[in-house]
């Protein structure tokens, strides 16, 4: 039996729940006896009775992305989907994410790391403030003016003790998935409001997604193979997501890699894997493989 571990206590939950219902009916379609579970305090006793042959983790941000889900796992000895423990609390941290990738020479945007709202100081607009450890967009900004800037730190800092401010790279908001080692389509997203936040992602219909993007061939080849080289640098399994902007000169800017990439009808994944003939279905049993 594959268990489909949802929702929990993340602000991510509900989009979690979402993602684990598209889960679970490709995986009866595959023919797979499933059970989706609540990520709840009750949760290592019911693995403990139900002994799934795997568990596929459709969870979303903390706790569950960040390797501590991964770690009750591994205590368990029950074997799971995606990233492993480190890697995914590596990942989960927008701000060690960066710290590595530009170890490695990877670009990705100039900011400074914040550990209370008395550090920020004196801030060159336009810049992005962001929780480190949030996903789908909750708590960030995009601050154009200075005097937004207080607003949106007291916002991140709602989520999150640590918080990142980087400078706002001018270009295109890109997203390529890495499925087991090998880079899928590139997707372009134009949000009709400019900021592609979680109204955009999950509520309005207004966004527009290019599907593949159209760049030139050798930006996206280049793009492609740096994906790649960020997936193994950071030691993924199964399906991420890697986030980018492209700026006017076509330098690719990495702003985060997403170990859990959502799975509902509007998340960006399967539309990426569709382009390139790769069912739903077969996405999920790929992952399940790993
Ligand atoms: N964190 C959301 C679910 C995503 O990356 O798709
Ligand atoms: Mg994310």
């Amino acid at each position: 039996m594959i268990v489909v571990l949802k929702g929990g206590p993340s602000p991510e939950a509900e989009v979690s729940r979402k993602s684990a219902a598209a889960v679970v009916k490709a995986l009866k379609n595959l023919g797979y006896e499933v059970l989706d579970l609540e990520l709840d305090e009750n949760v290592a006793k019911n693995l403990i009775e139900l002994k799934p042959q795997k568990v596929f983790i459709a969870l979303h941000g903390v706790p569950g992305e960040d390797g501590s889900v991964q770690g009750l796992l591994e205590t368990l000895r029950i074997p799971y989907t995606g990233c492993g423990v480190e890697s995914s609390a590596i990942c989960m941290d927008k701000d060690a994410t960066k710290r590595i990738l530009k170890s490695f020479g990877i670009p990705v945007p100039a900011g400074e790391t914040y550990f209370s709202k008395k550090e920020v100081d004196w801030i060159e607009i336009p810049c992005v403030v962001k929780p480190a450890r949030t996903g789908s967009t909750v708590g960030i900004s995009v601050v154009k003016k200075q005097e937004e800037l207080e607003k949106a730190v007291e916002l991140a800092f709602k989520y999150d003790t640590k918080i990142i401010i980087e400078e706002f790279i001018e270009g295109r908001e890109l997203t390529i998935p890495v499925l087991n080692g090998k880079a899928l389509p590139i997707v372009g997203i134009i949000p009709e409001g400019g900021f592609y936040d979680y109204e955009a992602k999950y509520k309005k219909h207004t966004t527009k997604y290019e599907v593949p993007t159209q760049i030139p061939e050798k930006i996206a080849k280049k793009i492609r193979k740096l994906a790649e080289k960020i997936f193994h640098i950071l030691e993924c399994k199964g399906a991420v997501r890697i986030d980018l902007r492209l700026d006017e000169m076509n330098v690719p800017y990495i702003l985060e890699v997403n170990t859990i990439p959502g799975m509902t009808e509007r998340s960006l994944l399967p539309k990426s894997a569709e382009a390139a003939g790769i069912t739903f279905e077969e996405l999920i049993e790929e992952i399940l493989k790993g």
